[in-house]
């Protein structure tokens, strides 16, 4: 008798329960500075970068020549950095693997880092 009842459950209530899901892990695990979207570019860089480069707010970068993603500092406003992610940063320095970011990547990614500099 309780049959008909649960199979008029909307179809759309797994989907809310993820979005719930979702939006909890977002508020829970950030300490307060990132959105979701600036963790996910975290994770990206981590993942492509953070071989050589300190990615995070503290911490050496693992190869000694390469700067702090922290310490960009004004590089991020003067050029165009979004357009650099997007064209591979080849240019910068040879030891740098080939990596091209999608437009919107890239602009994520710029958000994060600008959101890390040290005093600004
Ligand atoms: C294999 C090591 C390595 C990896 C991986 C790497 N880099 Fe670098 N990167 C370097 C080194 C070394 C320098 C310093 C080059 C120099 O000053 O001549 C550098 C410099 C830079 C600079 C220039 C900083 C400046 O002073 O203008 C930027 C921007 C940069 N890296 C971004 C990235 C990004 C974004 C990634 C990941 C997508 C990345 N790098 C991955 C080694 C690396």
């Amino acid at each position: 008798m309780f049959g008909i009842k649960t199979a008029a459950l909307p179809a759309t209530l797994p989907r809310l329960l993820g979005l719930a899901l979702l939006s909890a892990v977002a508020w829970s695990a950030s300490g307060h500075a990132l959105d979701a979207e600036q963790k996910r570019s975290r994770a990206l860089l981590e993942n492509l970068c953070g071989r050589c480069h300190a990615v995070g707010k503290t911490g050496q970068s693992p190869n000694p020549l390469a700067p702090p993603f922290r310490a960009f500092g004004e590089k991020l406003y003067d050029t165009d950095m979004v357009q650099r992610l997007q064209d591979g940063l080849t240019t910068i320095h040879p030891d740098m693997p080939t990596f091209r970011f999608s437009r919107y990547e890239a602009a994520a990614a710029v958000n994060y880092l600008r959101s890390i500099q040290r005093s600004r």
